[in-house]
């Protein structure tokens, strides 16, 4: 089984970036883990800071069909991003969406996703976990579409 997981723009700086927010681990750190925790599955990762990017993966993955779904954090583009919205909204695959923090208890204009209403579902606040939640929450998609 094939996952993308997907991360927006910024999230190239975890590690340096508000550490008190969003940890000490970079990126690089969290891929590598997700990785080990799921040595049963073949993850693809992709940032970009570029939301054109991020929407032709989406694409390129859903028109690959060997893929079964995609765990995203999509940054900033969350809160705003009708492009990313629709491109999820293109997709048949299952998306998850995940984030680092509680993105329902920080500033006001964080609490809005614009990505949720065509999610299968969210995960935010668990840190890195997120992540890894993210990938339990699609697997439990995906198996429960093949019974
Ligand atoms: C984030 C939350 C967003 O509001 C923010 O813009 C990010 C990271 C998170 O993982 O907590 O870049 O998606």
């Amino acid at each position: 089984m094939t996952i993308l997981v997907l991360n927006g723009p910024n999230l190239s700086r975890l590690g340096k970036r508000e550490p008190e927010v969003y940890g000490r681990q970079t990126l690089d750190d969290i891929n590598r883990e997700l990785a080990n925790s799921f040595p049963e599955l073949s993850l693809e990762f992709f940032q970009s800071e570029d939301e054109g990017k991020l929407l032709e993966k989406l694409f390129q993955v859903e028109d690959q069909g060997s893929f079964c779904g995609v765990v995203i954090n999509a940054g900033a583009l969350t809160h705003y991003s009708i492009a990313l919205r629709d491109a999820i909204s293109a997709i048949t695959i299952p998306v998850v969406e995940v984030h680092l923090s509680n993105i329902y208890a920080r500033e006001e204009f964080r609490r809005k996703s614009v990505i949720s209403e065509v999610c299968a579902g969210v995960i935010s606040g668990f840190g890195a976990n997120s992540y890894h939640l993210g990938v339990r929450a699609l697997l439990g998609i995906v198996r429960k579409a093949t019974l």
